[in-house]
């Protein structure tokens, strides 16, 4: 499954335009930062056979089951740019990709978007039940920050460990996703201006990709004015990033995307294609994508593992 993950990777690369030379060496430590970030996840949830066995194997199922790990290449390609040492940021990586599962496990229930497919796989009430299900999220939300309180890279630095818990908190809470994903529901069927869309699409999926840029940079104790830029930098390529999700949910193949192509129209959800057209929607994502890349100018060649992946957001196909 995950050097199918992989191969998907490089793929949804390749056909786009070539990148600086620089860029494509991001592309060749790709497998091996989506190995760490499987391994540390790994051995940072409990067993599948400990006690109670279905809660357990339900968390591991909804965390190991070959997402593209996006947010935690963010944190990898920050901290490439900033110079940290990639052992401190393993734990916010690990920490929002786990609260990124547990999210997705509750987007997909009968009472949110009701889908039966995640990753390939059927999803996981689907799988175990929508009552373990439910509590495979909140034990994973639970268990993601276990991932910094106990990581032995940021052992001695309470001062970081509480600022990561709160950047990652905040963007998770109900001013963050779960604030977003109640805009999401309550706008079923209805019309939303663009603003209004853009800023539901900011925290369902934004904050976390933000946190994902931010985490990195508390881990380098970066200067006011570097941290500002990156938050813009965060900002437009997390907003492209949900816009290419509602483009390859209309155009996507099932099969290449691991989840219900035509899911969003069939539950009348609001959209950028929905609401504004398929042409707005891959204009407003190109036009998010150049405005990212503008605020990396200033960041030098060592940001090229963020460019490389800011392309991957707009023309990937899954
Ligand atoms: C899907 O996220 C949900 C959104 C916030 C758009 P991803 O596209 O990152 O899903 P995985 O983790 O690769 O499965
Ligand atoms: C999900 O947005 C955002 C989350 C916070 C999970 P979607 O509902 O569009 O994500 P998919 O398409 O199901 O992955
Ligand atoms: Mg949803
Ligand atoms: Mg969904
Ligand atoms: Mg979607």
């Amino acid at each position: 499954m995950h050097t199918l993950i992989f191969q998907n990777v490089n793929r949804g690369f390749s056909v786009s335009e070539n990148s600086v030379s620089a860029g494509q060496s991001f592309a060749d430590r790709l497998q091996s930062y989506q190995q760490r970030i499987e391994q540390s996840m790994d051995a940072g949830l409990p067993p599948g056979d400990a006690a109670p066995p279905p809660l357990h194997q339900a968390m591991r199922y909804a965390v190991l089951n070959g997402g593209k790990r996006i947010r935690p290449l963010f944190c990898y390609a920050t901290a490439e740019a900033l110079g940290v040492d990639l052992a401190m940021v393993d734990a916010p990586a690990a920490c929002i990709e786990m609260i990124h599962a547990f999210s997705l496990v509750h987007d997909d229930l009968p009472a949110m978007d009701d889908d039966d497919l995640r990753r390939g796989k059927p999803t996981a009430h689907i799988a175990f039940g929508e009552a373990v299900a439910i509590l495979a999220g909140d034990a994973l939300q639970m268990q993601a920050f276990h991932m910094i309180t106990r990581s032995p890279a940021l052992d001695g630095k309470p001062g970081l460990q509480v600022a990561l818990i709160d950047l990652i908190a905040e963007a998770a809470g109900s001013h963050g996703m779960t604030g977003g994903q109640a805009i999401d529901l309550a706008a079923e069927g209805n019309t939303l201006s663009q603003s209004e869309l853009e800023t539901m699409f900011a925290k369902k999926t934004g904050c976390l990709i933000r946190a994902s840029i931010l985490s990195a940079c508390l881990c380098a104790g970066v200067d006011e004015k570097t941290m500002q830029d990156y938050d813009r930098y965060a900002r437009d390529i997390g907003l492209a990033f949900q816009i290419k999700d509602d483009v390859l949910d209309e155009e996507g193949d099932t099969a290449v995307i691991g989840k219900p192509q035509g899911s969003d129209r069939a539950h009348g959800k609001a959209t950028y294609p929905s609401l504004f057209g398929m042409d707005k929607a891959k204009d407003r994502c190109e036009e998010l994508y150049q405005q990212a890349l503008a605020v990396l100018d200033r960041q030098g060649e060592s940001a090229d593992g963020l460019r490389w992946l800011s392309q991957y957001v707009i023309k990937r196909d899954f």
